[in-house]
């Protein structure tokens, strides 16, 4: 018997030693991965660990990751890595982004690898002698990118990492080497930005062809993956020195770009402290400044906290105007208080405390619409273009990824002999503080352009723990949707207690200040509409509110996921 049970161990330990050392090749035909057959599966409960995200072959790879031993830190460098190849719509090493983590040891980490202002950006780059913002120029080529932040984002991540990098990175320079079969939006999405591309990259790249892109083409894009090795072989600093920041200032000089080969190298990424606040019994963690997401969703729930919103049916006028409401005063306060803090001193602990908020809804009044002019500050624009992962392992360590290039394909610039798209994440900042832009939108100085400087972003990573225990994993693409999408999806869970399929797919809306008018999906109730319509309140349709990914875990412990029905979004798990 004794004899018995030690044979027993020593096979459990030699499987799982197994499981730990298996860096065999993950990616390939007869691999775990096959980049030329693979399916969308948009929920289901996993035993063990989980990822959610834009893509499913993305998932799948870091999914595997944590079957052969990886954590979720493992899980989601593997993932963003893959995006960044097989998602060019918003995955990037161009782009930036933010992580928000916990350990299983209780450690909670947000990690800041947004994009800045290159040395020599200036604050009127984008006016033309009169003072007149020029059209798209913060939105397409060369002088639209920020200096990019995801690669030095991956590494700080690696720290709580348990696998080798060069593991976690060999799928992605394999999805790039030998190619992966595309789907038929990103076929459409490189058929639209095809004569974008051309005009604002100085030469040829794997995303431009003769003949229309189809679903079922095979995607091979040979630079990205030698961007890839060198990156893999050199690490961080095989993206901002040597052979690719080289490459990356000589696009920059040959299309009138700012971005040196000091911005590269003086570039790094932040390990910030997570804004963290109670609701109800739930402690929920986000990502503070440069983001304006953590703190816009803290305001928000608190604001409702103390209102009872579950006692109003789903999406009834009662419930959709009180949140429409807050979100309001949200958004007013996020135009003119937030920036990067290390430029700007955002006053964060006011914007979170109960006594500043009961005031800012001390003329709520429930029976009509607050006119937005009414309420003091200004509006920034943002392009809803981002991507989102969700990653959970069997440990329960718990991280959270937004990442983005801004725009859908960011700048339209390829970096020659790189493959990689950049951002043009310059358009977060206000082109001209306390004057509408382009898009009608008014920014204030706390996001006018500096040198060095992190735009705003609206991005809002998001867990949340149930007693204190690991409980939700949350997050979407979506610009200035973003706050109003998890909050939404918050809501749902915690106070309508929807299953996360329903909570992520049922019907958003979206109130941001200004424009004074609620975005709704076209599936939103008519009914409501027509009651607040009644109240004051002015609705425009909106094609989709975001593509919000989330990771539960239920009381018997497994990991109900579910990836988002507006997109190709997919999970993985074991
Ligand atoms: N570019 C979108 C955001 O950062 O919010």
């Amino acid at each position: 018997m004794k004899k018995s049970l030690l044979l027993l161990l020593v096979f459990a330990y030699a499987v799982s030693s197994k499981a730990q050392i298996d860096n065999s090749p993950i990616v390939g035909v007869g691999n775990a991965v096959n980049p030329y057959n693979y399916t969308i599966v948009k929920a289901k409960q996993f035993k063990n660990a989980s990822v959610t995200c834009a893509h499913p072959l993305a998932s799948m790879v870091g999914a595997e990751v944590m079957k052969r031993g990886g954590n979720a830190f493992d899980a989601a460098i593997a993932t963003q890595l893959v995006l960044a190849v097989v998602y060019p719509e918003a995955g990037n090493i161009g782009g930036g982004g933010f992580m928000v983590a916990r350990t299983t040891l209780g450690k909670t980490i947000s990690i800041d690898y947004r994009e800045t202002a290159p040395n020599k950006a200036t604050r009127d780059m984008y006016l033309d002698k009169d003072g007149n913002v020029i059209p798209k120029l913060s939105l397409q080529g060369h002088l639209a990118s920020g200096v990019p932040g995801t690669v030095a984002g991956l590494f700080e991540t690696f720290k709580y990492a348990r696998k080798p990098f060069k593991f976690l990175i060999q799928p992605a320079i394999d999805l790039a080497e030998f190619g992966f079969i595309i789907s038929e939006s990103e076929a459409k999405g490189l058929n639209n930005t095809r004569e974008s591309f051309i005009k604002n990259s100085t030469g040829p790249s794997a995303y431009i062809k003769e003949t229309p892109w189809q679903a079922g083409d095979t995607l091979v894009n040979k630079d990205l993956a030698e961007t890839l090795k060198r990156i893999r072989d050199y690490g961080q600093r095989g993206f901002y020195e040597g052979k690719t920041a080289l490459l990356i200032v000589e696009e920059m000089k040959q299309g009138g770009g700012i971005i040196s080969l000091d911005d590269l190298k003086n570039y790094k990424a932040k390990s910030r402290t997570p804004l963290e606040f109670k609701y109800k019994g739930y402690s929920i963690i986000g990502m503070p400044p440069p983001s304006s997401g953590g703190i816009i969703i803290e305001q928000m729930m608190k604001m409702i906290e103390k209102r009872n919103i579950a006692r109003y049916p789903f999406q009834s006028p009662q419930q959709v105007q009180l949140m429409v409401e807050v979100e309001r005063r949200a958004y007013a306060d996020r135009a003119e208080h937030l920036g990067d803090p290390d430029f700007w001193k955002v006053p964060l602990k006011t914007l979170g405390d109960d006594a500043y908020l009961a005031k800012r809804m001390a003329d709520y009044d429930s029976t009509k619409a607050t006119a937005s002019k009414d309420i003091k500050a200004g509006k920034i624009h943002e392009s809803d273009q981002t991507t989102h992962l969700s990653v959970l392992d069997k440990e329960s360590n718990m991280v959270s990824v937004t990442t983005t290039l801004n725009g859908g394909y960011g700048s339209r610039t390829v970096i020659g002999g790189a493959g990689f798209i950049m951002n043009n994440e310059m358009d977060d900042f206000s082109s001209k503080p306390g004057t509408p832009n382009m898009f009608g939108a008014i920014g204030g100085a706390a996001n006018a352009i500096q040198p060095n400087k992190r735009m705003l972003s609206s991005m809002s990573p998001t867990l949340v723990l149930k007693d204190k225990k690991p409980y939700i994993v949350a997050g979407t693409p979506g610009g200035t949707t973003i706050p109003t999408s998890v909050f939404q999806t918050l809501v749902n869970l915690l106070e309508y207690n929807m299953s996360a399929e329903d909570a992520v797919n049922k019907p958003k809306f979206h109130h941001q200040w200004l424009p004074d008018q609620v975005d709704v999906e076209p599936t939103f109730t008519s009914t409501t509409k027509t009651a607040m319509e009644a109240m004051g309140y002015k609705f425009a349709n909106r094609a989709q509110l975001g593509r919000t990914e989330v990771i539960r875990i239920l009381p018997s412990g497994k990991r109900e996921t579910v990836a988002d029905s507006r997109g190709d979004d997919s999970v993985s798990g074991y």
